[in-house]
């Protein structure tokens, strides 16, 4: 990729849309308010937090990522978003059960007054729901143009010059990629004959794309994930990215993981099990949604650990995911690993790690990032999937003779090295002082 000349300034306000306003969507938009009005900070998020270091060690040059780069600022951003039942992101946000009275009496003004669109929804993807607050029409291709009037007039209502989507919607269910999503042209005829293998997020993904509306996929659906779309974003010169949040368990695993292969230490078996009870828990006790994201959660360890470079360590690891909906625990999910690794000679040790988060309190920040990191790769002119991004995804999308990067530390080596590029600064590469100073 060749590397920008210059990256435009962010001009004017910048739009976020969220298909799906749940737990993830309002816990984002409430934290950003929080933020903006010096109530909170943002914690765990790299663009608000993170430095950057440039240069030689003996510098000393580690500015703010947000100073280093031209980002939108916090108070340039303006929410709207689509979901299958009416209430406000205030109402969502309450039912969602995430951020303390406290926090949401703080926000209720913003949240009160931001109000879902009628969602492109079909039950046949996410068994769960049955919403009411949801488009007709006669072919998923009139929806997705339903969904494109929506971001002219969400446009022209606030005034926004620039939008980034997010699907922070409900897991659909498996789909694998097949003819009807091998290049535009099909796609477009498969929306009008109302193909099966088009699931509700691929008509907002489409509707973004062609709007020039960069993408990025929260959940870990298809979606955009597919030869047509990213011929698409090439073409409409738009950012795309996905798949599924990195937070959790998966964070987690993505830490330890390269850990292990560090030192040579090998693995038996990872077996994780988690105990979830907010909607997102709920769609995913269906099996249809529940593969989706078990596929998602499974390619990692085999992605970090590469078992055909090192067999005697990693072959035939059993590495088994389970989520149970659990309702008396809401957004606050437990996760439970149990590692089997073994050392010198072979000996066996295991390893327990109990995680007790909170879901959408890891997902918020990353969708931050995503929207800024997002708008600024258009400004910069980059198009087509952003493989700089996988650090914030479970199941990175990357071009098809690739293979995902998984590890968390190689992840954010590229990420800040991308920024780096970007700026015209040399690539950091960790080598000693005697060799490059
Ligand atoms: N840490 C996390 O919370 C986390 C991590 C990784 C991925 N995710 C994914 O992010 C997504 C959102 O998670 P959540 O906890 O906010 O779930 P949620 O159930 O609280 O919110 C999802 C919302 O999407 C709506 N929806 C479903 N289909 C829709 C459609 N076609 N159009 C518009 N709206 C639609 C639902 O009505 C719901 O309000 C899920 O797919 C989840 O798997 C979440």
């Amino acid at each position: 990729m060749r590397r920008p000349t210059s990256i435009a300034p962010p001009k004017g306000e910048l739009g976020v849309l969220t298909p799906g306003m749940g737990a993830v969507s309002t816990t984002f938009m409430a934290g950003v308010e929080l933020v903006r009005k010096g109530a909170a900070a943002p914690i765990g998020s790299m663009t608000q937090l993170g430095t950057i270091r440039l240069g030689k060690r003996t510098q000393h040059r580690s500015p703010l990522i947000r100073e280093f780069v031209p980002l939108e600022t916090l108070d340039n951003l303006v929410f709207g978003g689509w979901d299958i039942f009416p209430d406000t992101a205030y109402e969502a946000a309450v039912k969602a059960g995430v951020l303390e009275p406290l926090h949401l009496e703080e926000v209720k003004g913003l949240l009160g007054s931001i109000r879902p669109m009628t969602a492109a929804f079909d039950q046949a993807y996410v068994k769960r729901l049955n919403g009411t607050h949801v488009k007709h029409a006669k072919t998923k291709f009139d929806l997705a143009q339903q969904i494109k009037d929506d971001i002219q007039h969400f446009k022209k209502e606030t005034g926004v010059q620039r939008l980034v989507m997010v699907w922070c919607g409900s897991t659909e269910v498996f789909l694998s990629p097949s003819e009807v999503h091998a290049d535009p042209a099909r796609f477009e005829n498969a929306m009008k004959t109302n193909h099966p293998s088009i699931a509700p997020s691929m008509l907002y993904a489409w509707a973004a794309i062609t709007s020039g509306v960069p993408f990025a996929n929260g959940a870990p659906n298809l979606t955009a994930d597919i030869p047509a779309l990213q011929e698409l974003a090439r073409e409409h010169n738009v950012p795309l990215c996905g798949k599924d949040f990195k937070t959790g368990q998966t964070l987690l695993k993505t830490i330890l993981a390269p850990g292990f292969k560090a030192r040579m230490l090998g693995l038996r078996g990872w077996f994780s099990t988690n105990i979830l009870g907010n909607r997102d828990g709920e769609v995913l006790d269906d099996p249809g949604s529940f593969k989706t994201k078990e596929e998602s959660k499974l390619g990692v360890l085999e992605y970090i650990l590469q078992p055909q470079l090192y067999p005697q360590l990693y072959d035939k690891i059993c590495h088994k995911v389970r989520i149970h909906y659990y309702p008396p625990r809401g957004d606050n999910k437990e996760g439970w690993d149990n590692i089997d690794i073994f050392g010198w000679l072979g000996y066996p040790m295991q390893i327990k790690v109990n995680f007790l988060c909170r879901d959408s309190i890891l997902a918020a920040p990353i969708v931050l990032d995503l929207v800024l990191f997002m708008d600024l790769a258009q400004r910069a002119g980059l198009r087509g999937i952003q493989e700089w991004l996988s650090f914030y995804f479970k199941s990175p999308m990357c071009a098809p003779q690739l293979y995902p990067e998984h590890d968390l530390f190689i992840q954010s080596m590229k990420l800040k090295n991308t920024l780096r590029w970007m700026m015209g600064e040399d690539l950091i590469t960790h080598l000693g002082a005697e060799y490059y100073d």
